[in-house]
């Protein structure tokens, strides 16, 4: 099985809003030209699940997962349409449980003492820490790591190139996710190079501090 630390090996998780399913491809292609190898697509359109499958059948290269998976339905979706990894904004229980069932890797968001408990019962190592920024950033990640330092994370929210050094920075710090080098208004304006541009940018700084 794929591990999470396979899936965030360049440092950078995209998090992707597709509102058609013609732009998933040219937008993982422009990603891989970037140096980013995953890009997580949300199921907040009516389009993720085709974009998914089309990555998936097209793009090998490319670790396509799905992001915004809030519920157990999303996730048979997801994970019948191709998705090699699962992320979620919070933390269900049935969710978590069945990605496991599943043999899918997931990382559920959490931002408290009792969302990391409730993963770890399941045997869950990486948590996404959202809304990073907004709660806290590396001082909160900094705290929780007291009395669970086996975990490590991906924040995202709020991260962006001018801020995503410091976590880069951190030991505990798998990856960071983001949506700054593939907003929804270069997708939309079909601005692929831009997206190679910002992914480059990305994975060049995450380059430049971990080696
Ligand atoms: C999200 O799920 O919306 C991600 O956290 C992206 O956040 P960002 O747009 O602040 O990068």
């Amino acid at each position: 099985m794929l591990t999470v630390d396979q899936v965030a090996a360049c440092g950078v998780v995209p998090v992707v809003v597709l509102e058609d399913a013609e732009q998933a491809v040219p937008t993982a292609k422009a990603l891989l030209a970037g140096g980013i190898n995953a890009m997580e697509i949300t199921f907040r359109t009516a389009a993720a699940r085709d974009s998914i499958a089309r990555v998936a059948a097209e793009v090998p290269e490319m670790i396509v997962g799905a992001g915004t998976v809030i519920n157990v339905e999303q996730l048979h979706q997801a994970v019948d349409a191709g998705a090699k990894f699962i992320v979620s904004p919070g933390s269900a229980e049935d969710v978590i449980a069945e990605a496991i069932k599943l043999n899918v890797p997931i990382t559920p968001g959490v931002v408290t003492p009792s969302e990391i408990m409730l993963g770890l019962k399941y045997g869950l190592k990486v948590f996404k820490f959202f809304p990073a920024e907004s709660f806290g950033g590396l001082k909160t990640i900094k705290a929780l790591c007291g009395p669970f330092p086996q975990i490590r994370f991906i924040p995202t929210g709020g991260i962006n190139q001018n801020n995503a050094a410091e976590y880069f920075k951190n030991p505990k710090i798998v990856a960071v996710g983001g949506s700054w080098m593939v907003t929804k208004d270069m997708v939309v304006a079909g601005d692929f190079a831009g997206i190679t541009e910002k992914s480059a940018a990305a994975t060049a700084l995450c380059k430049e501090i971990r080696g």
